[in-house]
């Protein structure tokens, strides 16, 4: 029997695959969202959840999630298919594909609408807005920004207009191309701004905040928080780093590629933290200022600082680069699985699958203004929503089962060879995808299955609609495998 290795594209080397999983891995979650969750959920204790996330439960789904992709060679849904029929395992484990492929749009349906946010602000300073700012002006300048849904319509568009333009371009012309020019500048100008944020007084208090932990304040809800976000920051639990490694070739090193985008990710996230928390508190604002606190703060910085306007208006663009190599690598599970199974172009599922995007987009956007006490469930609104039960729910939930595959299900002779992990770290790494990373995903689920059960049950009840008549549709088809 053989299988369908539908990816035919590649990386053109191990230098670029790691650079394009950095650039998804680093983006809005780390500059915009990490920095203002450590601020919702206090700090300290919080960051410590968050660190000890990425390593034991982030760094093997990460490496699995790789190797899922190298080794089922085509997008996340026929990957899954493969494995499994390889493995004789079932075949609804493609169904953890789809759930990829579902997340992914559904998260970028918002992302776009923040990064939207951020050119609008790479505009704002561009044209001097931030010079002299006070803190108050800061406020309504956001406030002005977010109030009109004109506005966030259309950087919204802007933004999904620009990634399906990068993705109908393919692996080497579109996606590479962007990457390479986008990243480097990013760590540059990160440092610059640490380095300013040494000058404002306040470095020995931002440093506190993140770093002395007070058990005491630390919420289940906050640890539910912290996990969803580990998985957030690194993309996995979706598919976008098994799609990205079925671009892997044989000779690269993925054991050691995951290391390195670890280690980027997380020095981004915590020096993106240090930076925004030192003008916090030099400004007497407010760490807990929710999804508003980047932009919020940084004007401040950036008006004060000699050479402000240009430092304000690189960050800014900088952002909007991060998040689009990151927008990038969200809709790829869905634009491969689009190209390859169901026989699109690939610019053709971009603009389908772009267009969806931005339609659901919506939402978020009115969540701003009009819609923003509009609650669904409990105090969410669509956009709160929507985030919630992508990154705390449909995350968490796909690394969960990625894990449970890699270690219980795959053929180990194909999952050893993927990860060339030996002896002890092969131990270690099989622990902890074995027995840690359920043990704790299904903890902190259970804990939260009281407060938000209502949550819970509305995404069971979709997922278990939409799964079904998937599934029915695929076992009717049976084309998912030649045999
Ligand atoms: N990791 C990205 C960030 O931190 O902004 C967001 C993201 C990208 C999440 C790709 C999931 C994903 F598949």
């Amino acid at each position: 029997m053989s299988l369908l290795k539908l990816s035919k594209q590649s990386w053109s080397s191990q230098t670029v695959f790691i650079m394009a999983a950095v650039g998804s891995a680093v983006g809005l979650g780390n500059i915009w969202k990490f920095p203002y969750i450590a601020g919702d959920n206090g700090g300290g204790a919080f960051v410590l959840v968050y660190l000890a996330c990425i390593a034991i439960i982030g760094l093997p789904i990460l490496l699995s999630e790789i190797a899922l992709g190298r080794a089922g060679q085509a997008n996340p849904v026929q990957a899954m298919a493969n494995l499994a029929h390889q493995s004789k395992s079932t075949r609804l484990w493609a169904g953890l594909g789809f759930n990829g492929v579902l997340a992914g749009l559904l998260i970028l349906s918002f992302y776009t609408v923040i990064a939207g946010l951020a050119l609008a602000y790479f505009f704002n300073s561009l044209q001097g807005l931030f010079v002299g700012i006070e803190s108050e002006q800061a406020q309504s300048l956001f406030d002005d920004t977010v109030s009109n849904p004109w506005t966030l319509l259309f950087w919204h568009s802007l933004m999904v207009l620009l990634t399906i333009l990068i993705v109908s371009r393919g692996v080497r012309g579109g996606l590479e191309k962007a990457i390479n020019m986008m990243m480097p500048g990013l760590f540059l100008i990160l440092l610059v701004l640490l380095g300013y944020a040494t000058t404002t007084g306040a470095f020995g208090q931002s440093w506190a905040f993140m770093f002395s932990a007070d058990f005491s304040k630390l919420s289940w809800q906050a640890v539910m928080v912290a996990m969803g976000h580990a998985f957030f920051t690194l993309s996995i639990g979706l598919g976008t780093m098994m799609a990205y490694g079925a671009y892997v070739g044989k000779d690269m090193s993925i054991a050691k590629a995951s290391i390195i985008i670890v280690i980027m990710d997380t020095l981004i996230a915590v020096l993106a933290g240090l930076v925004v928390f030192s003008i916090v508190f030099a400004n007497d604002l407010a760490p807990g200022a929710g999804p508003g606190l980047l932009f919020q703060t940084l004007p401040i910085a950036f008006g004060q600082m000699g050479a402000g306007w240009l430092f304000g208006t690189l960050f800014f663009l900088l952002v909007v680069m991060a998040a689009l190599t990151s927008a990038i690598s969200l809709i790829e599970p869905a634009i491969s699985w689009f190209e390859q199974n169901w026989g699109f172009s690939r610019a053709k599922a971009a603009w389908l699958l772009g267009s969806l995007v931005w339609f659901v987009g919506l939402g978020t956007v009115l969540s701003f203004n009009y819609w923003e006490a509009l609650y669904i469930i409990g105090e969410r609104n669509f956009f709160s929503l929507l985030d919630f039960i992508t990154s705390s729910i449909m995350l968490p939930l796909g690394g969960l089962f990625i894990g449970v595959f890699v270690a219980w299900a795959m053929r180990p002779d194909i999952r050893e060879a993927q990860i060339e992990l030996k002896g002890r770290l092969l131990a270690l790494f099989n622990f902890s995808l074995r027995y840690v990373t359920p043990l704790a995903v299904i903890l902190v689920f259970a804990s939260n299955v009281a407060s938000e059960w209502r949550t819970i049950a509305l995404v069971m009840m979709v997922s278990v609609g939409i799964y079904g008549l998937y599934i029915y549709k695929m076992l009717k088809r049976a084309k998912c495998l030649s045999n």
